[in-house]
């Protein structure tokens, strides 16, 4: 056991078998990090651990890592069901479950009830407001948005996000690791729904949609109008498809009860959810993907 959060060695992932979840947990083994997976059940684990093995395989082939470190990685990351149990022996803890804002305080309650004082807790949520969830724990300055971007092998970005009482020392602490990363880092200095990222991004894949609803452009042309126009390497609507839809209507409609109608989803998307069709994890979204990716 490290004797602060100064030296995090080891850290647990909590929605390690989520899409983002798995993406950071590799990110950590890859720098070094000793790292937990904490899911919901074994099917969860098991589906996070084979996007990391596979997404390991592909940085291979492209010779971003050696064999052997990717092999080394995969040997720093264990899965487990046994949330308490985990927190009761780490340096540090993200949490990247679903987009609930009721389900990641009582995960804070919990995580914060076991865990070592001095552990930083951290929330990759995609808006609300870090002081939300703080506030479910008894040391506030001590929690933290780190708020990263999909996928979280390849993007470079970590948003440091404050909650009301975030203190200056977690803050630094939360640089310093995302540098251990190899990622760079901006800060939302104000406790805020959406933070910068999510406000402008999401901004965008709003009035992209209603584009797309008023017919007056396919959502492959907004795509290409972005990457051709605007040098986006991704459009918004294929960002949002990749991101999933059921998480994006989550995220759209809590930003639309903070900053109103400009951020509320169009009929079109929640019809597509409603069908089933989240983006690439179900293949279809506002494009055809063919198969679930
Ligand atoms: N998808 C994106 O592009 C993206 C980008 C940035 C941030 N985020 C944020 O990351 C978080 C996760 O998003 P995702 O897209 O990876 O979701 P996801 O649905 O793919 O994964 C969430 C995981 O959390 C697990 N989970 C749910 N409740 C749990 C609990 N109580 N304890 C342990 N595990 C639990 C689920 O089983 C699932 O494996 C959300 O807060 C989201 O807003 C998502």
């Amino acid at each position: 056991m490290s004797d602060s959060a100064t030296s995090i060695d080891k850290v647990m992932v909590v929605g390690g078998g989520g899409q983002m979840g798995n993406g950071i947990a590799q990110v950590a083994a890859v720098a070094g990090l000793e790292v937990t997976l904490v899911d919901l059940d074994q099917g969860d684990l098991d589906r996070g651990i084979g996007r990391i093995e596979r997404s390991l395989e592909r940085l291979v082939r492209k010779e971003q890592l050696s064999d052997t470190e990717a092999k080394e990685a995969r040997e720093r990351i264990t899965t487990s069901t046994d949330l308490e149990g985990t927190a009761r022996d780490t340096d540090h803890a993200i949490e990247s479950i679903v987009e609930d804002v009721d389900v990641k305080r009582d995960v804070f309650r919990r995580l914060d009830a076991v865990a070592r004082p001095d552990v930083i807790l951290a929330s990759n949520t995609s808006q609300f407001a870090i002081s939300a969830i703080a506030a479910a724990t008894g040391r506030p300055d001590r929690v933290v948005g780190t708020h990263w971007f999909n996928p979280p092998p390849v993007m470079r970005l970590i948003e440091i996000v404050r909650g009301v009482e975030t203190s200056d020392d977690t803050v630094e602490k939360m640089q310093a690791l995302a540098q251990r990363y190899g990622k760079e880092t901006i800060v939302c200095q104000k406790d805020t729904q959406g933070f910068l990222t999510s406000r402008l991004i999401m901004a965008l894949i709003a009035e992209s949609m209603r584009i797309v609803e008023e017919g007056i452009a396919s959502p492959e042309d907004v795509n290409r109008a972005c990457q051709l126009a605007f040098n986006h390497a991704m459009g918004p609507l294929q960002t949002v498809d990749l991101g999933g839809l059921d998480t994006y209507i989550k995220a759209s409609e809590a930003m639309a009860h903070h900053y109103g109608d400009r951020f509320k989803p169009t009929q079109q998307v929640r019809a597509l959810v409603n069908a089933g069709h989240y983006g690439y994890k179900t293949g279809r979204g506002f494009s055809d993907y063919g198969t679930a990716q």
